[in-house]
């Protein structure tokens, strides 16, 4: 049986504010093999670390992120809505600046379903081999047509398709958008699902993954990755066995 590698939700999303750099170093701390992250573009171009399209939930800032500069971003406050004091909204520099002095590995997801961000991807790959992380990242997004283009401009870097729906054939959609894995809402998967993307060769990393008994079952199924908000509960479990 596989066991699943675990990756921190937005950081470690349930007992930190989301997409902060505490909540990165919370999964470091924790032993996380990964952190999944959410990125969009500001408005000078800069590829900032943040799940939502607007800044009301998360920071003491409101509107759109791509109508603010990285200057702008940087000012607010991202994590006293969750308790946390001192907080900022990452750049995607600072986050792999930090990762050279660790080995997780990085999922970074382009939100690019809802706005589609002129030469986002062109702009994350620049980053992604700027700090030499070519081997440690995942790529991944719910527009498919952008993990298409990914796989034109980078095909050395390893891609997935996001999907909250079923779909009517995910490996076909894996091979029509060059993806090499499938990141799908855990609900969506069967155990003959878990064994034909087996046998063909495309990692499952399905989302967002919470509660005991579905943590238990994603482990029983023998997933490649659980993307959960909670890593300490999915370590739990796995170290019953
Ligand atoms: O990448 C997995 C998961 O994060 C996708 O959904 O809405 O939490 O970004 P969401
Ligand atoms: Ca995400």
């Amino acid at each position: 049986m596989n066991r699943p590698l675990i990756f921190a939700h937005r950081g470690v999303k349930g007992t930190h504010p989301e997409n902060t750099m505490i909540a990165f170093r919370e999964a470091e701390r924790v032993g996380a093999h990964g952190i999944e992250l959410d990125v969009h573009l500001s408005k000078d171009g800069e590829v900032v670390v943040i799940h939502d399209e607007t800044l009301d939930r998360t920071t003491n800032g409101s509107g759109l992120v791509c109508e603010k500069t990285l200057n702008e971003l940087q000012k607010l406050d991202a994590g006293s809505y969750f308790g946390f004091n001192g907080e900022h909204v990452p750049s995607l520099k600072e986050v792999l600046n930090w990762m050279h002095g660790n080995t997780l590995l990085l999922n970074i997801e382009l939100k690019n379903d809802m706005i589609r961000y002129t030469n986002l991807e062109q702009k994350v790959i620049h980053l992604v081999r700027e700090y030499n992380m070519e081997k440690r990242v995942i790529l991944s997004s719910f527009n498919h047509e952008s993990v298409g283009m990914l796989g034109d401009l980078a095909p050395d870097i390893e891609r997935a398709i996001l999907y909250h729906h079923p779909l009517e054939d995910p490996l076909q959609q894996a091979r029509n958008y060059q993806a090499h894995g499938l990141h799908p809402n855990f609900r969506l998967l069967t155990p003959e699902f878990v064994l034909e993307a087996r046998q063909q060769g495309y990692p499952l990393r399905p989302y967002t993954i919470n509660q005991p008994q579905d943590l238990q079952s994603m482990i029983d199924l023998g997933v490649d990755v659980i993307i959960t908000d909670w890593p300490e509960r999915a370590f739990s479990l796995l170290n019953k066995r």
